[in-house]
Order: structure tokens, then sequence, then C-alpha cells
């Protein structure tokens, strides 16, 4: 069992393969001892927890130990009110106005496997020895709340789960939870640095990094969404952490609306990281008998810096957070007609883009916004599920088939969480939107959204989605998501349950998801938020890919693909050849760039097919066929990030097949350089003993030559240029 409780000691150690977490119970507080590599389980482990008295200012809970502060002690789960001036994991308001609780331990659980958690995505075991998990409980005696901390080691992943569940006591006085994040952990120097994913739409997940200092570093959403703004992600690196080695320890929450994570430095020199739901705007009333759960935070250490870290994410989230038929299945090559034709369509307009599509080898054809209601534009019909008959007269069942005729699958555009005011369900529900009595209702985009806790717009929803999905062949659902909560308020709570409606939006959408894709598990869904406003773990639980941008302009693509995969696998992100000049930002790129950028995703077009000349199609032909060859190595390949676009002019990555006889590397070279310096690429993650060749050269060349001399790069011309190198061992 990788997890040990030294009952003399009170102490749990946590193991995976290369890690180790180590909590000890002090008087009744679950002190926070290690987390870092792997320790041998020793027998002895008293000294770890250095305690001294300090000055009066930290305060002692403890009357026999003045060595004891609740402001100095590493914790697990930090509670307010009782001496710890930090910030804390938790709080609640009681009855009578008061806002003091103890938590104190009371028993623990080791177990194999892990359980599930109700309501809300999370990772998952498929056999019980895969992961295993100590359930802490701690009690507060005074309020009947009672805390179970739940860790889970997944061993192979170095990674530890963190969740907490507060439950309140049967016949205990109701009480309001304020704050309940979902993991906490006193590093104890300050000598890190914060590394984040931070943008907006059209440039989300640019890599942010900096030391952390006295006082705090937070990010945060307070957008209703995880955000284009900010990723509910978190790294704590040590300043000589790079991409291979030095330590990382990552924080991912899994969830999709607001969320905090936070690194203060306290005045000792300790660096508390926390995350979890944020506690902006949030209250929940807890009756007796009653439980909340939070949200799961995935961490992940590793020794083997950035990448390792990342690897470990990429691992563990495509292989036991992503769910479904198609979570192992190779990603079909698509076409979406979104960037070809917007609203302006017709039947035949998409025949011949499916046609075309077919012609060159591509395997999916997407029907995006516009089918649907009388949506000529994004001013009408959201929440209007019924197919647009005067520009597809035959409808959805018939297009579809045809396109299958074709010989290519068939998928469609939804928007389903928005309402807008013009439209026959908006006309019939108005109070069905999120809104507050009295008040404006903010459009954006001129939508509203749909006030997903209600149980009856989940019930409308469900029959109006199910009905289309059963109605036709239908292989993909795209699930867009285009504007952020103003006004968060429900008709349908009482008043001392509105600070609720943001965190019963995510569980009642959950829910919605979680139907819908155990009702068609055959169906490819993919999320989208305007792009990548709502990519996280969360929705990644139903929907094994993400629309990773609306920006397909394939140079602003590499920071954000490369910022992307920092957390989340290749196989989750969706990337296209569009057209040029680019729709977003106007820059002209060859359709070789534009091709080798998007095969390192979910490969796909958005253009319109049938205006290519016939050296165009060629080339698609060639990069559909290459897509083909690679996309196992790519989608569920090891990832190495050799250059960064947020370093210089030069971007570079890797993927190696897992026994490390096939690699592929892509090379990106930004703008052109007068008279450049000679250059070579020097590759990660080959096996040293080996010789690989790379295709088009006509020797093979050793592994360790590989990574370490590396690859001399051929002088390039032009902006925007890329090289791809395949390799495959001799
Ligand atoms: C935003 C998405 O990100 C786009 O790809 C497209 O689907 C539009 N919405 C359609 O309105």
């Amino acid at each position: 069992m990788p997890i040990t409780y030294h009952e003399s000691q009170n102490l749990f150690h946590l193991r995976s393969n290369d890690m180790s977490y180590v909590i000890q119970i002090v008087r009744g507080y679950p002190v926070h001892v290690y987390w870092g590599k792997r320790l041998r389980d020793d027998a002895n482990w008293n000294g770890m927890v250095q305690r001294v008295q300090r000055a009066s200012f930290s305060p002692n809970p403890v009357e026999d130990d003045h060595t004891i502060s609740l402001d100095t002690l590493p914790q697990e789960y930090p509670q307010y009110g009782t001496s710890d001036f930090r910030e804390p994991a938790y709080q609640v308001r009681l009855a009578d106005g008061t806002r003091i609780t103890e938590l104190q331990y009371e028993s623990h659980r080791i177990f194999s496997g892990k359980p599930k958690l109700q309501g809300l995505p999370a990772t998952y075991t498929e056999t019980d020895d895969e992961a295993h998990t100590l359930e802490l409980t701690l009690a507060d005696a005074y309020s009947g709340l009672t805390v179970v901390l739940s860790y889970s080691v997944f061993e192979a992943a170095n990674a530890v789960t963190r969740s907490a569940r507060l439950e309140l006591a049967e016949g205990a006085a109701p009480l309001t939870i304020l704050r309940a994040l979902s993991a906490s952990i006193d590093f104890h120097d300050r000598d890190y640095e914060f590394v984040y994913l931070a943008g907006a739409w059209t440039r989300e997940r640019h890599i942010t990094r900096r030391p952390v200092a006295a006082g705090g570093t937070r990010i945060e959403s307070r957008r209703g969404a995880s955000s284009h703004n900010l990723n509910p992600f978190a790294a704590l690196v040590r300043p000589n952490t790079d991409e291979d080695q030095g330590d990382a320890f990552g924080f991912s929450l899994v969830y999709s609306g607001n969320f905090l994570a936070q690194a203060e430095v306290d005045q000792f020199d300790m660096t508390r990281v926390s995350i979890g739901l944020n506690p902006f705007d949030f209250a929940w009333k807890l009756g007796a008998g009653e439980s909340f759960q939070t949200p799961e935070a995935v961490l992940v250490y590793s020794s083997e810096g950035l990448g390792g870290m990342s690897r470990a994410y990429h691992r563990l989230y495509r292989t036991r957070l992503c769910r479904g038929t198609h979570r192992d299945q190779a990603r079909p090559i698509l076409v979406n007609n979104w960037e070809a034709t917007y609203f302006d369509f017709n039947a035949d307009k998409i025949e011949a883009i499916a046609q075309a599509g077919a012609d060159l080898g591509i395997e999916l054809f997407v029907l995006d916004d516009g089918w649907f209601g009388k949506r000529d534009d994004d001013r009408s019909s959201l929440g209007d599920w019924f197919v647009d008959r005067k520009k597809l007269p035959n409808g959805l069942r018939d297009l579809a088939e045809r396109v299958n005729q074709k010989g290519l699958q068939f998928g469609l555009w939804f928007e389903p969480e928005m309402i807008s005011p013009d439209s026959d369900l908006y006309r019939a529900h108005p109070d069905w939107c999120l809104h507050v009595p009295g008040r404006r209702r903010t459009e954006a985009r001129q939508q509203l959204i749909l006030d997903m806790s209600r149980q009856d717009v989940r019930d409308y929803l469900y029959e109006a989605l199910s009905g289309i999905f059963s109605s036709c062949p239908i292989s993909y659902v795209k699930w867009d998501m285009n504007r952020n909560m103003s006004e968060i308020g429900s008709a349908a709570l009482p008043e001392d349950r509105q600070s609720e409606v943001a965190h019963r939006y995510m569980l009642g959408l959950y829910d919605l998801l979680e139907k819908l894709t155990s009702a068609f598990p055959n169906i490819l869904f993919e999320s989208c938020s305007g792009g990548g406003g709502r990519f996280d773990p969360g929705m990644l639980h139903y929907m094994p890919q993400t629309w990773t941008s609306d920006d397909t302009d394939a140079i602003e693509r590499l920071k954000i693909q490369y910022g992307t995969s920092l957390v989340y696998p290749v196989s989750s992100m969706g990337a296209h050849v569009s057209d040029v000049p680019n729709h977003q930002v106007g820059r002209i790129t060859s359709l070789a760039v534009r091709g080798d950028v998007a095969m390192s995703g979910n490969f796909g077009y958005e253009l319109d097919l049938t205006r290519f000349h016939e050296e165009e199609k060629e080339i698609v032909k060639r990069q559909v066929a290459a897509y083909k060859e690679l996309r196992g190595l790519i989608q569920t390949g090891d990832l190495y990030r050799l250059k960064s676009p947020f370093e210089g002019n030069e971007t570079a990555w890797m993927f190696v097949s897992e026994d490390r006889k096939e690699a592929v590397a892509f090379y990106f070279r930004t703008l052109a350089e007068p008279n450049p310096p000679l250059r070579r690429l020097k590759l990660r993650g080959l096996d040293p003993a080996i010789s690989y060749r790379i295709e088009g050269a006509d020797a093979a060349f050793a592994g360790d030559r590989l990574m370490h001399f590396g690859i001399p790069l051929p002088q390039m011309q032009g902006d925007f240029a890329s090289l791809v190198f395949k390799l495959r061992a001799e």
C-alpha cells in the first residue's frame, strides 16, 4: 500500500513512483510535513516540523506548548479565527453569527481506489490498484461541522488529488459556507516562482512566471467560467527550474467556473499555495445532515522541470480524466464551415464543402453556427433548436446523410447554455435566464445565459438536444458558450440562496453533460467558449477535446498551443488550418506552416475548401495523409517542448512514442533574419542507445547525438517558416 500510517508518530506517508507527501497530526491539527521527491518510508520522522516559540503576535492555542501556533504551523486545511492570520482554506458563518470553528483530527481511512465525487467531474481509476486514498476526518465539536479531506495518490502519474467534503451533523443548527477551497499547502521557504496561464479572447494561456514575494500573488476568475483571462492552474517552481530539470509543483482545478489560486508568502518566509472555488460572491447554506463537496484539485510533482510536470498531467488527463468511447480513439480530421461561410450558407454550399473535403481525405464535416431558428446573424434564435428550413429545406437528417454518402461523418454546433432575447424560447420563458429582479439584463453578443441551476431548464435542453441527436446521424457535437455571467441570480432560488447560483449553474451544467454524454456515448463532443474560454479539466471530463482558441493564425497559435500544453494534453486541443489573410490578425502565412502548426493538435480545416486551386489541393492532400500517419504519435505520444515562443524567434516541440521508437519534431522560425547564426535543434526523450533514421536523410543518427549535439538546421528564407523531422528507430 503506497500510503502508510505511522501510528506512534501520527503520521501519514503517501508515495508514488517519484513523489512523497507527508502529513502529521500535531495536537489534533493536520500539519503539512513534506511534498517533493520520493523519500524512503523511514521509521523515524521526528524533527521534520520545526517548532519555535515566537512573539505574542503568533498566538498559542495549546496552553502547555508555546511552540505551537497556527500562525506558524505548516497546515493542510487552515482555518480562520483561531490564530492563523494567513489565507484560510475554509470559513463558515454559524447560525449565531460567529465565524470561528476549530477542526481537530477525528479519524482516518486508507483504502485502494478512488471514490467518485458526487456531481462533480474528477479523475478516476479503472482498477483499484491505480490509486490509493486517504480520508482524514476533522471535526469541530461546537458547530457539528465535519470536514473530510480526501487524498488520492496516482502512483504512476506522481499526482495526488485533493478535495474536501463539508458535512453538518443531524440536529446541528444550519450554517453558511463562505469559503471552501480544495487544497492548501504550506511550503517551507519562499525561494519559488509562480507560473500560470494568462490571456484574453484570441490570445489564451500565455505562460507567465514571476517570483513570489512577501504578501500575495493570486489569480482568479469572477466571470462565471474558468475564462480566457486566467486558467485554473498554477505551478510553484524553483528559480532554476526549466523544461528539463528542477522542482515543479502543479496545482490544477477540475472546475469550469469561478476559481482562485494563490501563493502567499508569510512573515517567516513560508509560502502557502491554495486553490479552489473562488470565495468571491460565494456563500452556501448548509443544513443539518447535508454535505458540500468541493471540486478536485490535481497536484503533480516533478523533479524533471515543467516538461516532466506537463507530461504527468497529459497522461493523467488523457487517460483518467477524459472518458468515453473517443478517449483512446484516433480523432478525425475535420472541416468546419465557420470561417468559410459564417452565417451565409445553404445546403448546396455545405454539400460542396463536404465534397471538397471528401476529395482531400478529410473525415468529418462540422456545420457551425447558423443552422437553426432564423439565425442569419448573431442577433437571434439561441434556444430555438429546430432547423432553419430556409437554409436547409430538406432538414438536418437529409443533409447529414448526404454528407455521410460522401464518406464524411457529420457534426453539428450548439450553444445550449444561451438564450437570445429574440427567440421563441425567451418569449415563452423570460424568467429562464440568469437575472436579478428590477435590474437590467445585460446582453453580450445579443444573448443572455440560461439558468442552468434550474431543473426545468435542464429538462428542456435535454429534450431539445437529445431529440436532434437521435433524429439524424450526428457523430460530433461542438458545444459553444460565448459570454460570461452578469446579474447572477435565479428566479428559482430563494433570497438566501442567491450567492449559490454561480456554483449551482456549474453543477447543473455538469449534470446535463453527464446525462447527454452517457446517453450518446458514440458522439465525440468538443467544448468551446469563444475558443478557449473554458479550456479546463472540468469540461475535459465530459468532452475529450476543446476548441483551443478563436485565433487561428499559425504564429499566434504557437504561443497559445505551447502555453496550453503546460497542463492539457495535445489530444484535447482543436487546431485548424484557416484562410489568409488570417481573419483575426490579418497575417499571411504559407499553407505549409499553417498545416505544421495545426498538426500539433486535433487537426482540421476551417476555410472554404472549394476555393483551393490545384497546387493547394495537392499540399492539403499531403498534409491530410501525413497527419493520418502521425496522429497516433501526436495524440498519445510524450510531448517535449524544445524552444519557447515566449523567449525568442524560434519555437519547437516534439512527440515521442511510448516505446521511444518513433518521434516527430516541429521547428518554427517566426521572422526572417539577415545573415543568421548557425543553429542546431537538440531533441529530447529519445533512447540514447538506439539510432534513428530521419525521413529524407540518407543516414541514421544515434539518439544521444540527436539529443546532445542536435540536428543542424538549414538556413531558412522568409518570415514564418517551419521544418518537420520524422524519426524512426532503425
Ligand atoms: C465561437 C466559436 O469559438 C467559433 O468557433 C464559432 O463556433 C462561433 N462561436 C460561432 O458563433
